[in-house]
């Protein structure tokens, strides 16, 4: 086994490892990626067995600007653009047509490719020194919670991977929404995420959203996702306390506690019930309960409105088993 990973702020050292066809730990507003050179094939490769996920799973390229990226995808529709001049940089992951490139191997032989501006200054950073794009999933092994801070990389990939550039807790929380405009004139929501159905309806009108899970089309939608390794269940609306056996459980909350499970076995997502805060404290909530010695995490289902809707999405994806 490999040491740990160092852990740092030396963009430098990044960009050295990076060139040298390293795959590193890179952080985002959204979550940590775990990054390689889009363009070589060996990078790419790493990055599929370091998560140990299914080829069949493609990647985002991610960009400093559309610039940098020009030869390898077509030009921007009108819509495509519009989603990208209102939130790039920004958690929006855009479905393009590749040109030649791209590998198939990153594209899981799509003919498509899902791009991306991330904002955290010292990944933009980073993107501008080189001279190829970041291939990028979230660093988290396949199937498990996706890491919002440092130490959750260091904890899942830490002795696979030689360097984590740390740039503090992100602050979205949640993964990018990613919106395929291929397919005729209606957009469509793939994935739920940092940015809310109701504000991409803003710039391109009503889209579709693809709810399901395992299709060929968006093969990271897998039903079982994001799950921690404590059994997930999601209470249902009328759920009663009364005679619930709480011996053995951990609750997350949205804003209040249950007064049958000792606080320290609990956490809230937002006493304030603000879906900003609660989509930035999904992911470390269910990293801490998965820590607690308990048997199952009970949770709370969000407002079914802005982000309460990607954070719902999440919560359900973990409950299946
Ligand atoms: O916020 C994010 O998007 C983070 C940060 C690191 O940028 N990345 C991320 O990547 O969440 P990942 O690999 O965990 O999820 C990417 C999703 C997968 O569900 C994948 O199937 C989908 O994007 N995807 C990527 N390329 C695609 C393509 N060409 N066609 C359809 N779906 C694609
Ligand atoms: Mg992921």
């Amino acid at each position: 086994m490999q040491q740990l990973a160092r852990v740092g702020e030396d963009i430098a050292y990044a960009e050295n490892l990076l060139r040298a066809g390293e795959v590193i730990a890179i952080p985002t507003e959204t979550v940590y990626g775990l990054a390689g050179n889009a363009l070589d094939e060996n990078a790419v490769v790493k990055i599929f067995e370091i998560k140990n996920r299914p080829l069949f799973n493609p990647l985002i390229v991610h960009t400093y600007a559309l610039e940098a990226i020009a030869g390898l995808v077509a030009p921007l529709t009108a819509p495509a653009k519009a989603l990208a001049d209102a939130f790039w940089p920004g958690p929006l992951t855009l479905l393009v047509p590749k040109r030649e490139g791209l590998s198939d191997l990153l594209t899981a032989g799509h003919p498509s490719v899902a791009i991306r501006i991330p904002q955290h200054p010292m990944t933009l950073d980073l993107l501008k020194r080189l001279d190829f794009p970041l291939a990028a999933p979230s660093a988290n092994p396949f199937g498990y919670i996706s890491p919002t801070t440092s130490r959750h990389v260091q904890e899942q990939l830490g002795d696979l991977i030689p360097y984590i550039l740390d740039g503090g807790p992100c602050t979205i929380g949640l993964e990018s929404t990613i919106v395929s405009l291929l397919k005729g004139s209606k957009p469509q929501v793939l994935r739920l995420g940092g940015i809310s159905l109701e504000d991409i309806e803003a710039v391109v009108g009503p889209v579709e959203l693809i709810r399901n899970a395992g299709r060929p089309e968006a093969p990271g939608m897998l039903s079982s996702h994001y799950a921690p390794r404590t059994p997930l269940k999601i209470l249902p609306d009328n759920f009663s306390w009364e005679y619930a056996d709480t011996a053995h459980v951990a609750y997350l909350g949205y804003q209040t506690l249950s007064s049958r499970i000792p606080a320290e076995r609990q956490v809230l997502l937002s006493p304030t019930g603000d879906l900003r805060e609660a989509a930035k404290n999904l992911f470390l909530a269910l990293h801490l309960l998965d820590k607690l010695a308990v048997k199952e995490i009970w949770a709370e289902l969000l407002p079914e409105i802005g982000l309460g809707r990607a954070i719902n999405d999440r919560l359900r994806r973990a409950a299946v088993k």
